[in-house]
Order: structure tokens, then C-alpha cells, then sequence
């Protein structure tokens, strides 16, 4: 790999295309979900190793709970479980877990679960690694206005003092750098509610790879298409 090249300090993931995964080979779904979870075992090795400081992954979306009901069991199962097996490797490894969403749904096993390997992991400085999970970038933004608007109201802010980094700080991802690279796998080309804010100025990279045949290679070859891209912001060069 070439050492000189642009790494996104920032990488973020719509993992899709693991009950595709399941259909194609006679499985159930969830055994997809069990396969997309070995992919992102390695993929957060990986993008450690090449050197990204900040990987966001949507993991599970506000919408997905209109899923049939034992799909969202083996979600929340493989949640728990996931955090729990990999705590170990995630602390050897420097790797700072943070969850972002509401967490208010979630039962209290899974709230357990994901406040400890937060905590557990909390002084990893290799890779900041970020769950989204019941997250839904219009939910945020909502939560976002309205506690802007209670500060507001109690006197505490000024109309006039609103701007976008007040936005930005009032996010789940306040002290979280905005996304450099967005990787969506299994080929739809869309954000699906992901991180709208901070995809602003985001390079999107689509992928017909399902999410759980996501290996090194593939990482490569997005971060790869990555350092071509000439990132303007709406300036002339
Ligand atoms: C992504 O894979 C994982 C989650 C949304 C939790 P899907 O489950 O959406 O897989 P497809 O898109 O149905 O193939
Ligand atoms: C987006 O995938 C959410 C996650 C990857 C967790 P979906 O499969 O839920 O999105 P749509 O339904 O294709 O837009
Ligand atoms: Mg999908």
C-alpha cells in the first residue's frame, strides 16, 4: 500500500446487503446478520491498521425496528453478543467504542451492554469506532432543534447565537470529525437516513460487494478510488 496515500480520517459505513447475502444461499437472514458481523470484526482491524481515526458504522436504523420481529431479536441478540466477544480485541487493539442514537428503546440487556464496552473501552487512542444504533439522521436533527429551542426558551441562548457549529455540537456527534468517505455496500445508491448533516461535503462510494463479502481487498479498492478524488468545497483549484 502506498504510505503517501489520502486516508480519510474519518470513514463511514452503510453495512447493507446481508439478507441478500442469507437469500442467495438458502440461509435465513439472520445468518447473514451473523456473516456481516465477521466483516466487520476484520473491517475495523483494517481500517485501523491503514490508518483511519474515526470509523462510523449504521449498524441499526430507527427504521429497521418495522422489521419482522425475530429478525429484530437476532439484531439486538448479535448486538449484545458482538460487544461482549470482542472487548478484549477492542482494548488490546486501542480502539474507543461510542454509540450513537437513542438509546431509550433498547431493552435494558442491550443499554447494559453497550454502556459497558463504552466504558471498558474509553481510553483507546488507535481508532475511534462509532455505532450508530437506533439512529436516524432526522431523529437527531429533531432532538437537536428541540434542545436548541429549550435553551432558547429558558433564556439560556440568543436567537443570534445559532449557528452551524451550535448544529453541529448539538449532534450525537459532537466531538466527532464529519465523514471524509461514505462506503455503501450491495449496490443501492442511497444514505437511507444516515448522517445527512455531516455527509455535507462526504465522498459517497457505492459498492455491488454484499456487506458480508466486505473483505480487505474491498476496503482497499474504496479507499483507493478515495485518493483520487479531488475534494473541491466549492472552490476553484
Ligand atoms: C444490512 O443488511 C443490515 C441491517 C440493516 C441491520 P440488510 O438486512 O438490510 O440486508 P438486505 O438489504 O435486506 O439484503
Ligand atoms: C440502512 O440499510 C440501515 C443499516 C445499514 C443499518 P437498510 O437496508 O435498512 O436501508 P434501505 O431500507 O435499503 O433504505
Ligand atoms: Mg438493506
Amino acid at each position: 500500500m502506498n504510505a503517501e496515500r489520502k486516508i480519510p480520517q474519518h470513514l463511514a459505513l452503510i453495512m447493507d446487503g446481508n439478507g441478500r447475502w442469507a437469500t442467495l444461499r438458502g440461509k435465513q437472514r439472520s445468518e447473514g446478520h451473523i456473516a456481516g458481523m465477521e466483516a466487520l470484526r476484520a473491517t475495523v482491524r483494517n481500517a485501523a491498521e491503514m490508518g483511519v481515526k474515526y470509523l462510523t458504522v449504521y449498524a441499526f436504523s430507527t427504521e429497521n425496528w418495522g422489521r419482522p420481529q425475530e429478525e429484530v431479536d437476532a439484531l439486538m441478540e448479535l448486538i449484545c453478543k458482538g460487544v461482549e466477544m470482542e472487548s478484549a480485541q477492542l482494548i488490546e487493539n486501542g480502539i474507543k467504542v461510542v454509540a450513537i442514537g437513542d438509546r431509550s428503546r433498547f431493552s435494558a440487556k442491550v443499554r447494559e451492554a453497550i454502556g459497558k464496552i463504552e466504558q471498558m473501552t474509553a481510553a483507546g487512542e488507535q481508532m475511534t469506532f462509532i455505532l450508530a444504533l437506533n439512529y436516524s439522521s432526522r431523529s437527531e436533527l429533531t432532538a437537536a432543534v428541540k434542545s436548541i429551542a429549550e435553551r432558547v426558551k429558558r433564556g439560556e441562548l440568543q436567537c443570534e447565537a445559532i449557528d452551524e457549529s451550535l448544529i453541529s455540537e448539538s449532534l450525537y456527534t459532537a466531538a466527532i470529525p464529519d465523514p471524509d468517505l461514505i462506503i455503501r455496500t450491495s449496490g443501492e445508491c442511497r444514505l437511507s437516513n444516515f448522517l445527512l448533516w455531516q455527509a455535507s461535503y462526504a465522498e459517497l462510494y457505492f459498492t455491488e460487494v454484499l456487506w458480508p463479502d466486505f473483505d480487505r481487498k474491498a476496503l482497499e479498492e474504496a479507499l483507493e478510488a478515495y485518493a483520487q478524488r479531488d475534494r473541491r468545497y466549492g472552490l476553484v483549484k
